[in-house]
């Protein structure tokens, strides 16, 4: 069984529309039917462009958001349906880091407050040697050394070393870590991408990981979820989405990535206004190889090799892009 089932997952925000006098509701779909499956041990990466839904996607799975349809199974409980006691032991299981480390920990606390308040807030009777060990397990070592520092006497890498331990102290399963690099020095990214990958080695963790960077996502997952406007566009093992793209966006995306010697699909015009989503296929303003027929109606989500799925309407009528 997986340990992390996602199924149809829609995320939904009021959003005021209008003159204040006489503004109403809208919902803003940020996610829209998402699924996804996650195995233990293993990395899933979530990638696409600013404000496709990735955070939204995050959250949501840790039962952090209101407006949410779908199902998130974790072991094969909905935590979408989870209550009291059974959705406590959950956020024990699992965790967040967040892209900013300046802004994720408070400036007042000192590291041994930071790293064991989980600890506090879920009642929990450790050993005064736990918060010890969650700063080694997250590379700072010796612990005494950051106990009694403060946020501000730390270097960026440190700071999300620290915020990694608060993660890791309650012994979680999966870890939902959202853009926990991008905001590093490079040299300093590839210290915590290696500690991504050394602590699913030893602890057996799971990550859902949230990226813009598809080198990232190369590194450190097993299988990608593209995602656009709120859809996932493509998806499957990461060698073979991010090797040998079908979906014209994954094209796109890989194109322009730093070193890449693909020709450059540079798509034309913004992303659109997820309020106003266009009609048929959400790509195809955009899609250097669109159609009329796109237009008319949302692509279906078509298996096109072993576990790879993607949503493209002349993929789904068996046209391949170079005869388009
Ligand atoms: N609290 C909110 N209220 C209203 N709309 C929101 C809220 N949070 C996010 N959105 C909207 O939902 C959509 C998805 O946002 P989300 O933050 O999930 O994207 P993202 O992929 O994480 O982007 P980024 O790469 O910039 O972090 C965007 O259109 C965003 O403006
Ligand atoms: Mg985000």
């Amino acid at each position: 069984m997986a340990l992390l089932e996602v199924r149809e997952l829609t995320v939904l925000y009021p959003v005021a529309v209008g003159l204040s006098a006489f503004f109403s509701h809208r919902f803003l779909v940020a996610v829209d039917r998402v699924s996804f499956s996650l195995p233990e041990r293993g990395t899933l990466a979530l990638v696409g462009e600013s404000g496709c839904g990735k955070s939204s996607t995050g959250l949501a799975v840790l039962g952090l958001l209101e407006h949410v349809r779908g199902e998130v199974l974790f072991r094969g409980k909905d935590v979408l349906k989870m209550k009291g006691r059974e959705l406590r032991e959950f956020r024990r299981r699992a965790q967040i880091v967040f892209q900013d480390p300046y802004e994720s920990l408070n400036p007042k606390m000192k590291v041994k407050a930071i790293v064991g308040e989980p600890l506090a807030i879920h009642r929990y009777r450790a050993g005064p040697d736990r918060v010890g060990e969650a700063l080694e397990l997250a590379g700072l070592s010796p612990p005494e050394y950051f106990l009694e520092k403060y946020p501000h006497e730390l270097s960026g890498g440190e700071r999300q070393r620290v915020a990694i331990a608060a993660a890791l102290i309650l012994k979680p399963e999966l870890l939902v870590l959202d853009e926990p690099v991008s905001n590093l020095d490079v040299s300093i990214k590839a210290g915590i991408m290696n500690l991504f990958r050394d602590l699913q080695d030893e602890l057996g963790l799971s990550y859902l990981f949230i990226t813009h960077d598809l080198a990232d996502a190369f590194f450190l997952s097993d299988e990608v979820a593209v995602m656009y406007l709120g859809i996932t566009v493509e998806k499957g093992k990461t060698e073979v989405v991010l090797s040998c793209p079908l979906h014209p966006y994954t094209e796109a995306l890989l194109s322009v990535a730093p070193g890449s010697r693909k020709e450059k699909l540079i798509l034309a015009g913004d992303v659109p206004d997820p309020l106003n989503p266009p009609p048929g296929c959400r790509f195809h303003p955009r899609c250097p190889r669109a159609q009329t027929e796109c237009a008319a109606e949302p692509p279906p989500e078509i298996e096109v090799g072993p576990s790879h799925w993607t949503r493209c309407l002349l993929l789904a009528q068996g046209k391949r892009h170079d005869e388009t």
